[in-house]
This record gives structure tokens, C-alpha cells and sequence, in this order.
């Protein structure tokens, strides 16, 4: 255990901007960017750690990530003095695993034949002194983003918000945030965005699953049904294709200054769409991190 820094960085977690349109204020932005690391799940990994920090000090951190949970578990980690291994698909970008690494994680990129990365960090965090934190089964994701996410939202939308749109991985950001929002209002809209080559849509449709889907976009899409996936606070699921997610990327960035990733882009994308075809007066787009992470 190492000593504790000077600052407690993680008290700049949350509490993002929302920004919207001047030509089209009825969509609204919500820039998770500008979270420490970059993306929205900076929230998950503070909330994951706090849970276990009473209880237990000298212990090796491991978690499965396609990129942002790593970066955000190690920098959580840094602070609280925490080794920490990051378990990533090989496919996961190279900025995202520097910055694992920056942070003092270490990265083990796992193929996708033979143990996959969450097989191989399940079967670390099984050894003596080491736990897994586990995005994909903890409760936890989900409810930091009912915790911080949905109030921020709802407050800063005056409670006006009537629809929210976001990207669909473990399900945590818009079970949590979607769970908060129906609460205060369940006539809130509650829309996610998953790849076309994705089973969640195909889950929460009833339909037969694709044997081996594969989303070219981090973070987009799974192939299995989580129980971080709270479906009955979700209204519906539309898809965006990986070439939709990549154009669009450049197009926020090109055209509006907005450099986002691609999941974030095809969720704005998709967001455009609803407010047109549902005549919404206050929707939120969550942009759930930055395009720098994928150059
Ligand atoms: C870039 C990106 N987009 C979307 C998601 C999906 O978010 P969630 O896991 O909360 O469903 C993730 C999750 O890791 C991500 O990293």
C-alpha cells in the first residue's frame, strides 16, 4: 500500500458538462469526456473501488476492459495506492492501453480464441491477494450511473428531459441513468444504441442471437445478455453500423469541434433521428468519451 498523494483527484469525477445545440436546443449533450480520464467510466471504477476500500487494503486489483474501465480503474487505483491488472481484447486501441499503463496498470491483451479477457481476469482475480472487480456482473456499474449520472442529468435539464439516448456495452450507463430518470418521470424515453453486429438488440427484441456477432466499435455491443443490462427501464434499441459510427466521428469533430469516439458519434447520430421522428423538446445524448483515445 503505498501513501496517499496530495490531492484527491477523484473528486473531479462526474458533475460533466451538457451542452447543446445553438441552431438545436432540444438536444443536449452530455460530454463525459470530460471525466479524468476521458470517459463516463470514471464514475464505475470510483464506485467499484470505494465499495472494497474499508475492507480490504493490500490487494491486487484486476478488471476486464475494452479500454475505458481499464484506464478508469487505474487511476482510481493510483489514488488509493492499489496495484491493478487490465485485462483487454486484443483489438482494444493502443492509446486507451498507454493510458493503463501511464496510470502504473498493467495491460494483458488476450486473443480471442483459447481464454478470452474476461475469462483470463476471472481467472486472476481467483488467485490469493487479487480481486476482480467485474464490471459485466457488478451491480455496482450500474448503480453509480443512478447515483451521479441520472440526478446530474435531471437537474441540469431543469427536469425537463423527456428522452436519453446512449450507447449500450455492459448496459451500466443506461440501466443506472435510466433507472434514476423513470423514476422521476416515467414518461421519459429511455433509448440505446448498440452495434447491428450485436445480440443485445436481438435479446431485447426476442430474437435468435448471431452466433459470433463482432462489433468493430470499442465498447458497442456483446454478444451474451448481462445482468448489468436493466431492459425494463429501456424503451427500445436501435442500431448504428460500425461505418456510421466512424464517418459520423469525423464529421462531429470536422463540423462542430466535437471530438468524440465512435460509439458516442453513432449514438449523437442516432439522436439527431429520434428527436425528428419523436418531436422531443429536451433530449440528452450521451457522449461517453473522446476521440483522442482512437487515433
Ligand atoms: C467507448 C464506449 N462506448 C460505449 C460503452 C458502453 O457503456 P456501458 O458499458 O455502460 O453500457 C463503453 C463501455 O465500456 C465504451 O467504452
Amino acid at each position: 500500500m503505498k501513501s496517499h498523494p496530495k490531492y484527491n483527484l477523484t473528486r473531479t469525477i462526474g458533475n460533466t458538462p451538457l451542452i447543446q445545440f445553438d441552431d438545436n436546443p432540444s438536444v443536449k449533450l452530455k460530454l463525459e469526456y470530460h471525466n479524468p480520464t476521458f470517459s463516463m467510466k470514471d464514475r464505475v471504477a470510483l464506485h467499484m473501488i470505494n465499495d472494497i476500500h474499508d475492507i480490504n487494503e493490500d490487494i491486487h486489483i484486476v478488471e476486464a476492459s475494452s479500454g475505458n474501465t481499464g484506464a478508469s480503474v487505474a487511476f482510481v487505483c493510483s489514488y488509493y495506492g492499489y496495484d491493478c491488472t487490465i485485462c483487454v481484447p486484443e483489438s482494444t486501441s493502443k492509446l486507451k492501453t498507454e493510458l493503463i499503463k501511464k496510470y502504473g496498470g498493467n495491460v494483458v491483451s488476450c486473443p480471442n480464441e483459447g481464454m478470452d479477457y474476461q475469462e483470463y481476469a476471472d481467472h486472476l482475480g481467483r488467485k490469493d491477494g487479487y480481486l476482480y472487480l467485474d464490471q459485466y456482473h457488478n451491480k455496482l456499474n450500474p448503480e453509480a450511473h443512478y447515483l451521479s449520472t441520472g440526478p446530474e442529468i435531471w437537474e441540469q435539464t431543469n427536469h425537463k428531459i423527456d428522452c436519453f439516448v446512449c450507447p449500450v456495452g455492459s448496459g451500466g450507463t443506461i440501466s443506472g441513468t435510466g433507472k434514476y430518470l423513470k423514476e422521476m418521470n416515467p414518461n421519459i424515453q429511455i433509448i440505446g444504441v448498440d452495434s447491428k453486429e450485436s445480440n443485445i438488440h436481438r435479446f431485447y427484441e426476442g430474437c435468435e442471437p448471431l452466433e459470433n456477432p463482432n462489433s468493430g466499435v470499442e465498447g458497442l455491443g456483446k454478444q451474451e445478455k448481462l445482468p448489468t443490462m436493466w431492459f425494463n427501464y429501456i424503451d427500445q434499441i436501435v442500431t448504428v453500423s460500425d461505418n456510421q459510427c466512424f464517418r459520423q466521428m469525423k464529421r462531429w469533430a470536422t463540423d462542430f469541434g466535437l471530438f468524440m469516439g465512435p460509439s458516442a458519434a453513432g449514438t449523437l447520430f442516432m439522436s439527431l433521428q429520434i428527436q425528428r421522428n419523436h418531436n422531443c423538446e429536451c433530449i440528452v445524448s450521451l457522449i461517453c468519451d473522446s476521440g483522442w483515445k482512437y487515433i
